[in-house]
């Protein structure tokens, strides 16, 4: 009896930066970034929102769509990287931003998995009778992360007059490899206990490779350091992102068609029964690779990180959302879910759209 997916919805800000925005306060090109990584332009929030703000609206949007009353709602689940603030999570925010009744709230931290890692908890409760309908969200601002300094702010977000220094160019091409990947989003998804065995939720497959936890970090704010942060670390740039983006790159081509096989074996279904491959948008190269291992094209493993980026916990609602309003997914649709990322995290969940709601 797997849970079924009753709505969704999405939230996007609306400063939209082009790569040649970002050309403007570094060196780097729009072909580079589009032949390395898909991206076209991305969106950020303005100062003064979080992630919180965007899981609300998202969240809403989801409830309008299953027509569910937030009081009816038995447990959220919040994904993200970048909580408004260091602690405590934003799972209380955004309860209190919907006005639901004092449900469990979870706030899971497994990045660019963490919605993944939602849907198969929301499931794993529904399934066992803790409750009849979740709310799962994914959630970023990563605008926080950017190292740009305020003039390198106000150049990308269009005010074609501010001219960024020689020390805040070089300053932003240090951080090039990392800083034009991601943008800031938001998605969400009602799910609801199922009623039939064929349909809905049917297996979950989640690994972390604990050793892989290194390959994208945020080194300093923590508490390894007395205090947690200092000026030493802001001033070595601890707080920011580190990336080996080739051993990224290997691992998620290999992890998730790995974990897409193993969900299927779990359900008794292969590949020629998948419609749909939702995969966590991190770049094209890397979805690229996941089609060639599972030898299926654009059309089964589709892509929209050109218009927003890597949203992390947001791409896979982001991604469902707008299949579901482009026609892509009818009764019967077979879609996997699958996703790779920071901790590192990945795994797959298999999912048949029900017949009839
Ligand atoms: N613009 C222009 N040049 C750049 C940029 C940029 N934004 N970034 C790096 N370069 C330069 C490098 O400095 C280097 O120059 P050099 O040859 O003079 O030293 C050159 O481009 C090649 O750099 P590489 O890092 O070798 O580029 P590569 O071809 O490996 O592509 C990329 C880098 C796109 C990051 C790739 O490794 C990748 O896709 N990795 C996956 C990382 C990822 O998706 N991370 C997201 C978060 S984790 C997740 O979601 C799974």
């Amino acid at each position: 009896m797997g849970s079924v997916i009753a709505g969704t919805g999405m939230h996007v800000p609306d400063n939209v930066v082009t790569n040649q925005d970002l050309a403007r306060i570094m060196d780097t090109s729009d072909e580079w970034i589009l032949t390395r990584t898909g991206v076209k332009e991305r969106r950020f929030a303005d100062p003064g929102v979080g992630s919180s703000d965007l899981a609300v609206a998202a969240a809403g949007q989801a409830l309008d769509d299953a027509s569910v009353e937030v009081t009816d709602v038995d447990l959220l689940i919040t994904a993200t990287m970048t909580p408004d603030q260091l602690a405590p999570g934003v799972a209380g925010q955004v309860q209190a931003g919907l006005g639901m009744r004092h449900v469990a709230a979870y706030d899971l931290r497994q990045q660019c998995s963490g919605f993944l890692y939602g849907l198969d908890l929301a499931d794993a409760m529904l399934v066992s009778g803790r409750g009849e309908t979740a709310l799962v969200v994914g959630a970023e601002v990563h605008g926080g992360f950017q190292p740009w300094s305020d003039a390198s702010w106000r150049a990308v977000l269009g005010e074609e007059a501010v001219q960024v220094s020689e020390a805040d160019f070089q300053r932003n091409t240090t951080f090039r490899g990392w800083s034009v990947l991601f943008g800031d989003g938001a998605g969400a998804m009602v799910v609801q206990r199922g009623t039939k065995a064929d349909e809905g939720i049917l297996a979950g497959s989640l690994h972390t490779d604990g050793e892989g936890f290194d390959l994208i970090q945020v080194p300093g704010v923590g508490s390894r350091h007395r205090p947690y942060v200092s000026a030493a670390q802001l001033d070595s740039d601890a707080h920011l992102p580190v990336m080996d983006g080739g051993g990224l790159y290997r691992k998620a081509v290999r992890l998730m068609p790995e974990a897409a096989r193993s969900v299927l074996d779990l359900a008794g279904l292969t590949l020629d029964d998948v419609d749909l491959v939702v995969a966590h948008q991190a770049n094209d190269r890397i979805l690229d690779g996941v089609r060639k291992q599972l030898d299926m094209g654009p059309e089964k493993v589709p892509s929209n990180i050109g218009a927003y980026g890597n949203t992390t916990a947001a791409t896979l609602p982001i991604l469902y959302h707008e299949l579901r309003l482009a026609a892509r997914v009818s009764p019967g649709t077979v879609v996997c879910f699958a996703a790779f990322g920071a901790g590192a995290h990945y795994g797959a969940v298999l999912y048949r759209e029900p017949n009839a709601r």
